[in-house]
Order: structure tokens, then sequence, then C-alpha cells
């Protein structure tokens, strides 16, 4: 199989679709998210592990659609399993089974998630975990990790793109808006806290008990850098929120993926609700609030109006939950265990090539996450992760080098391993990093 040639960038067929896309999208996108260099590469398909673009090149994909695809593209089982759900009919306004084989699987693999609720997205999962927390405390306010991304909804938005010029002091960061126009009342009832300092962190949750709904974790930040949790740190804030009587809500959206009981049990946290997306729905759209039972009682309506109502018109929809159970199902121990060896065989491959060349770039990561820095030391937290134009310059080269080899490495965000990999894959992707460290030197040159 042969992948796209050196330089055979954004194909002529991509521009022409990006020209039409730009008559009817504001910036020719349908997601702030889309990478574009300089236009998006538009795909016609994808099978297991790769892509082919309009313009019939094939790429090894490391995006997974943000780390949505556990098993790559097209997975057979999703497949034969949507494909029975479409003839059967894609929603009804009544429950089907496919949604209580979903959360009997799921509250089944993950410790103290004892019930479920499906929405349609992680923002809707992340919105309705605070909620859920408002619900059960009757307090409005929202702790959150700086730097860390949580999806749309206002009140988990705070302090994501804070520059050296904006962003306070370390241990009380700056609670900063991260859209025009967003309301006062939205920075008057949220608190950030600085990653991997408990000392800060707790004092942070004790100062605002009063206020305070929740505090959402999420174990291993990706937007925050990927860092790992230093020992100590998840305990100290549970702690803390505990005694203050403040929910603790993990944000696994992305992190599930890290174990089959997902991230939380993997680093000691006891979290009282978790909100979930992503591989959860088998590439469908999908997002669930799931917790312990006595804080998920705020969504029962056995015996009227409850705490807090729940509906959404495609919520639980059996498409999405036919393909999360045939997903979910086949992520097994076997498929992690498979995918872990990965992660860390191709972490300790990129680092080791970084060490030859003594090039400045560092590798965070944990299963199959991986994140690749440009930057020597290994970030514990947003401010170490923080890229200048010159970081980001040098992350877009990489990229660009990368897909010009054939392989979708994201510049801003993290790349993910699927099952659909194997060792062969792993060396491409060495191989086209050690291509990059030896030949573009120019390319990084400026952060050295
Ligand atoms: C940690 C985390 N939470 C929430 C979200 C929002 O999920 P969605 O894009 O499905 O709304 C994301 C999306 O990337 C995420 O990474």
């Amino acid at each position: 199989m042969t992948l796209a040639k050196p330089n055979a960038h954004i194909g002529p067929r991509s521009e022409a679709a990006f020209a039409r896309a730009r008559r009817v999208f504001p910036d020719g996108t349908s997601r702030a998210t889309v990478e574009r260099d300089p236009t998006p590469r538009y795909m016609k398909s994808g099978a297991g592990c790769y892509l082919t673009d309009l313009d019939g090149r094939r790429f090894l994909d490391l995006a997974n659609n943000f780390a949505s695809l556990i098993h790559g593209h097209a997975f057979e089982p999703v497949i034969a399993a949507v494909e029975k759900q479409l003839r059967d009919g894609t929603c009804f306004a009544n429950p089907t089974e496919a949604e209580i084989e979903l959360a009997a699987l799921i509250t089944g693999r993950i410790p103290h998630l004892e019930r479920v609720r499906f929405m349609n997205s992680g923002s809707e999962a992340v919105m309705f975990a605070i909620k859920a927390a408002r619900a059960a405390t009757g307090k409005p306010g929202v702790a959150k990790i700086e730097g860390a991304y949580h999806g749309a909804y206002d009140w988990i938005e705070a302090s994501q793109t804070g520059t050296p010029e904006t962003w306070g002091p370390r241990e009380k960061p700056a609670i900063l808006p991260y859209c025009k126009g967003a309301p006062q009342g939205v920075l008057d009832t949220t608190v950030v806290i600085p990653f991997n300092d408990a000392a800060s962190s707790v004092a942070l949750i004790e100062a605002n008990a009063k206020m305070l709904a929740c505090v959402v974790l999420d174990p291993v930040p990706s937007r925050a850098g990927l860092p790992l949790p230093e020992p100590g740190y998840l305990a100290a804030v549970e702690r803390a929120a505990r005694k203050a009587g403040v929910i603790v809500i993990a944000d696994e959206v992305i992190n599930l993926r890290q174990s089959v009981a997902g991230a939380s049990a993997r680093h000691g946290l006891k979290p009282d609700l978790f909100a979930l997306g992503k591989i959860v729905g088998g590439g469908l759209p999908v997002g669930a609030v799931g917790g312990r039972a006595e804080v998920m009682a705020v969504f029962d309506s056995s015996s009227g109006r409850p705490a807090l109502p729940q509906g959404g018109t495609f919520s639980a929809n059996p498409l999405s939950m036919a393909a999360g159970v045939a997903c979910m199902g086949a992520f097994d121990e076997a498929a992690h265990a498979r995918l872990e060896r990965l992660g860390e065989d191709l972490r300790a491959r990129l680092r080791a090539a970084i060490a030859r060349h003594g090039a400045p770039f560092s590798v965070a990561g944990i299963a199959s996450l991986i994140r690749i820095h440009p930057k020597r030391v290994l970030p514990r937290d947003y401010r170490e992760s923080y890229r200048t134009p010159a970081h980001a310059a040098v992350m877009a080269a990489l990229s660009r080098h990368m897909a010009d080899e054939g392989v979708i490495v994201p510049p801003a965000t993290l790349s993910c391993l699927s099952t659909a990999m194997g060792e062969a894959e792993i060396g491409i992707v060495v191989e086209a990093f050690e291509r990059f460290l030896a030949t573009r030197q120019d390319a990084y040159a400026a952060i050295a």
C-alpha cells in the first residue's frame, strides 16, 4: 500500500471543495477544530487506520476524529450493528433495548458509575454533569483545571487559552473569558485551579466551598498538555471537595480509553459523576452522564418532576446505542492490553529518536494517547505546555512533514492509536518522525 508521496500536499480536489465550502460556511468549515494547511484536506473514505482523501491519497490516521474511534474507521462489528438498526428504524419517541445494553456495559465496567443517562455529545455530557451537581448541592459554581477543554458549555469554558500576559499568578490562575460576550455571572461562578499543584488547588476549593457545586477533573487533561497527574494530586483535590460538599466530576470524554474501566480507575480517583463521549458511540454522536446512584437520582422523574429534567430529541438514539455496544464490546482487556503495548512502544521509540538527534521535543501520553511537545522538558501543566508562535510554527511544520509522508498528526491536539494498527504502523510513524528530525533542523532551529 502506497502512502502519500513527499510534497503531495493538499490536492486540487480538496482545494476545489474548500472553494465551494467558503461560499456556505463562515470560515469554509463547520468546525473550528478542522486543521487547514492552508486549506483543509477533504476525506473521501476511511478503512481501519487508513484514510483516502478526495485526491486519492492515502494516510495513516493518528487523529481518529479527535480520539473518538478506538477501532479505526469502518469497523465491521459497528457496520453490522448500524446496518441492522438502520433497517429497523433510526429513532423513536420510545426507548429501545440497545440503550439498556450499552448502559449495562458501561455500569458493569466503570467503578462508581452505577446509573447513566445518554445524550449526543461530550459537551452535553459535561453540561448535564454540571447541572446534576448543581441540582444535588443547590450551589451554582464550577471549579476547573487551568487550560483544560471540556466542550462548549459556558460554565466550563473559562481559562483555556490564557497567555503569559493574561494568566495571572500560578497559585491562583486568572478566570479568563473564552468567548467575547461571556456573561459576567459565568466568570463570577467559575474557579480555575492549577493542575499538579495540590496545595493551591485545595486552597481555592476551600475558599470557594460555599459557592462551588462541583470540581471538574480530567485526570490527564489533553489540551493542558496531556500531563500525568503527580502522585497525590487527584486524591488531595478529591478529599478537599468531599470536605467542602463539592461534587467531583471526572471528564473522561477522551480519557475513558485509558483502560477498560476508564481513567479514574487507573489513577485512583473516585468520582461522584462522570462525563463520557467519543468512543462510547462507536463513531456515532454520543455523550453520557453517569455516577453514583444517589447523585444520579436528580434525573429520576418516577415520582414527578425531577430535580433536573433531561431529555433530548435524539438522546439515546438507537443508532448510536447499537454502534456503542458493538464498539465498546470489542474494547475488552485483550484489545486494551495490545493498544497499551503499542502506545508504550511508540512513545519509547519517538523519545529514542529525539535523544539520538538531541532535538528540542518531548513526548507525553499514556495508553493509546500521544502528544508531541516542542519542549525539551515534559510539561507538567498548561503553562509549561504553552506554545509561543515559534512553538506553534514548529508543530505546523512537523504536521506538514508527517502528512507529506502520509501520516496525519494533528499539530495542535493529541494523536491516538486504534486497534486497527500494529507494529507496521508504529514503524511508519517513527521513521517519518525521525526523517523530520534528521532533515528539517531548519524547521526547529528557532526553539533549539
Ligand atoms: C475532555 C473533553 N471533554 C469534552 C469534550 C466535548 O466533547 P464533544 O466534542 O463531543 O462535544 C471534549 C472534546 O474533545 C473533550 O476532549
